[in-house]
C-alpha cells in the first residue's frame, strides 16, 4: 500500500469520476455496520469538509484483523475502486479492496465521540479539535485568507517585510508589552534606578512587539509600499471574545498616501478578501452559514457589493449622543469608543462597515498626523457589524518638530526613537498605513463567536499551555 500515491479526498469528490484503483488515507469519523456483512466508514483527510464513504465488504482479505480498529479517531489507508454512489449525500464512494490501520484510537478513551461538542470543551483538547468539522473548516478558511492577503499586496507591487519580534519601542504607547529577559528573576542585578538592564541579554530592557508599524515605516520610506504579516503580542488583561495576547497582524505602510488613500486601500483590501474567500471556500462557508450563523453569506455579499460608510469621529459621537439606545458606557466628545458603540453604529445605524476618522489626539498614539484644528489626528478605524474594530490606521506625522513635540507630550523616551525621528529629518514624505487583526478577520468571515476558536493555539490571560 505504501508505494502507491495517495490521492486527496477533495480531488476525488471534485472530479466525481469513477476510478478503477485509488489509495486514500485519513481519519475515521464514523462507522456503522449493516446486517448484510458490510461496514460503512466515513473518513476525512482535512483536504475538504466532506468525508469519503468507504464500503468494506467483511469478506475482503484481512478484514477480520482490522475490523475492531476501524472506529472514530483511527487513522487508516484504503485501496479500492471509486464508484458512483447509490446512497444519499455523496456522489462517489470507495469500495475497499484492502484496508490498513496506521493508528487505532481506543473507543473508550478517544474524546471526540459525540457529533456536537461545545467549543469550550474543544478548547481543552486543542490538539484534537482540528479533527472536527468546525475546526477543519476554520483553518482552511484562515489559510485561504492568508494566501489572498499576500496575493492582494503582491499584485499591487507591495514588498513583504519581516519586522522584528523583540523590540525596545512601544508602538501603541499603551504599556501592554510582554518583557523579554534572561535575567534571574529571583535575584536580578540592581543599580540605583532598580533593575540593571545593562546586564540583560540585549543590554537594555526589551519586549515582544505590539506592532511592526514603526519598523514598517522605515522600509516604506525607501521601498514606497510594504506590508508586514506577523505575530504581535499584547499583555492587555481583557478576557473578551475579541482579544488574544498573541495574534497576527497585517500592516501595510505606504509612502505618498494621505488618510483618504489609506482608507481607500483598506476598503479595497477587505472587499477583495471577502470576494476571494466566497469564491474559494464555498463549501466551508456554507457549513458556517448552516451551523454557526444563518445570515453569514448574506452579510458577506453585502460587504462585497456596498461601499463602506465614512464619518468623522465628531459625527459618530453626535449620532451616539442623540441615540435612544442604552449604552453601558456613556459617550461624550473625547472618549474612546467602546465596542458596544462601534457595533451600534455599524449594525443599527448604517447596517454595513463604517470607517470613522479624525479622532481626538488625546486618545490616539504619538505617531498620528495632527490635523489643523489642533484637536484631532488623521486616524481611522474600520468597524464591522457584529465585530466592531477590525482595522486601525492613520496618516503618520511627517513633520520633525510636530512629531518631537508630540513625543514629549506623550512622555516617550527620545533615546529609543531617534531613528524614528531621523525618518522625518532625512527625506521625510507624507505616508500612511493601517493594521488589520488577522484573527478578527477570520472570526468575521467564519461567524465564529470567540476569537479563541479561530487560531490554532490561543494565548489568553492565564492560558498559554496548549
Ligand atoms: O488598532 P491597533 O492597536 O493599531 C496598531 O497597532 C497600529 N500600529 C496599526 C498600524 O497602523 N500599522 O491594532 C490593529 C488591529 C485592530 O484593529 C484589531 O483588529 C487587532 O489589530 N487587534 C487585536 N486582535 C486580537 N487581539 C488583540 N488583543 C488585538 N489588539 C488589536
Ligand atoms: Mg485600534
Amino acid at each position: 500500500m505504501g508505494k502507491k500515491k495517495r490521492v486527496k479526498i477533495r480531488k476525488l469528490l471534485e472530479r466525481g469520476e469513477e476510478v478503477p484503483e485509488v489509495l486514500v488515507m485519513g481519519w475515521v469519523r464514523t462507522r456503522r455496520d449493516s446486517k448484510g456483512g458490510f461496514s460503512f466508514i466515513e473518513i476525512n483527510d482535512g483536504s475538504c469538509l466532506s468525508n469519503l464513504q468507504i464500503i468494506a465488504d467483511h469478506k475482503i482479505e484481512g478484514f477480520p484483523g482490522v475490523a475492531m480498529k476501524l472506529h472514530a479517531g483511527s487513522c487508516i489507508g484504503v485501496i479500492g475502486k471509486l464508484v458512483q454512489s447509490m446512497g444519499k449525500g455523496q456522489n462517489v464512494e470507495l469500495q475497499a479492496d484492502a484496508i490498513e490501520v496506521y493508528g487505532p484510537a481506543d473507543t473508550e478513551e478517544y474524546p471526540l465521540q459525540k457529533k456536537h461538542h461545545s467549543f469550550e470543551f474543544l478548547r481543552e483538547i486543542a490538539h484534537l479539535r482540528p479533527r472536527t468539522n468546525t475546526f477543519g473548516a476554520v483553518m482552511r478558511v484562515r489559510n485561504r485568507l492568508a494566501y489572498s492577503i499576500h496575493t492582494f499586496f503582491q499584485d499591487r507591487g507591495f514588498v513583504y517585510l519581516n519586522t522584528p519580534i523583540i523590540t525596545t519601542s512601544d508602538c501603541e504607547g499603551a504599556g501592554e508589552m510582554f518583557q523579554v529577559t534572561t535575567l534571574n528573576l529571583a535575584n536580578p542585578p540592581l543599580d540605583e534606578a532598580g533593575i540593571d538592564y545593562t546586564q540583560d541579554f540585549f543590554g537594555e530592557k526589551t519586549s515582544l512587539t505590539v506592532s511592526g508599524q514603526l519598523e514598517g515605516e522605515v522600509y516604506a520610506l525607501a521601498l514606497s509600499e510594504i506590508y508586514t504579516f506577523g505575530p504581535t503580542f499584547r499583555a492587555e488583561n481583557s478576557n473578551t471574545s475579541r482579544h488574544l495576547a498573541e495574534f497576527w497582524m497585517v500592516e501595510p505602510e505606504m509612502a505618498f498616501y494621505d488618510l483618504e488613500d489609506n482608507i481607500d486601500l483598506a476598503e479595497d483590501f477587505i472587499r477583495y478578501l471577502f470576494s476571494d474567500v466566497l469564491e474559494h471556500c464555498s463549501e466551508d462557508l456554507e457549513f458556517f452559514n448552516r451551523r454557526i450563523d444563518k445570515t453569514l453569506l448574506e452579510r458577506h455579499k453585502g460587504i462585497v457589493e456596498n461601499r463602506f460608510e465614512r464619518i468623522p469621529y465628531s459625527e459618530a459621537v453626535h449620532l451616539l449622543e442623540k441615540s435612544k439606545h442604552k449604552f453601558v458606557y456613556s459617550v461624550e466628545w473625547g472618549c474612546n469608543l467602546q465596542s458596544e458603540h462601534e457595533r451600534y453604529l455599524s449594525e443599527e445605524v448604517f447596517e454595513k462597515p463604517v470607517v470613522i476618522f479624525n479622532y481626538p489626539d488625546t486618545i490616539k498614539p504619538f505617531y498620528m498626523k495632527a490635523n489643523e484644528d489642533g484637536e484631532t489626528v488623521c486616524a481611522m478605524d474600520v468597524l464591522l457589524p457584529r465585530l466592531g474594530e477590525i482595522i486601525g490606521g492613520s496618516q503618520r506625522e511627517d513633520n520633525y518638530e510636530v512629531l518631537a513635540k508630540r513625543m514629549k507630550e506623550k512622555e516617550l523616551d527620545p533615546s529609543h526613537y531617534q531613528w524614528y525621528l531621523d525618518l522625518r529629518k532625512f527625506g521625510s514624505a507624507p505616508h500612511s498605513g493601517f493594521g488589520l487583526g488577522f484573527e478578527r478577520l477570520v472570526q468575521f468571515v467564519t461567524g465564529m463567536e470567540n476569537i479563541r476558536d479561530v487560531i490554532p493555539f490561543p494565548r489568553t490571560p492565564k492560558h498559554a499551555r496548549f
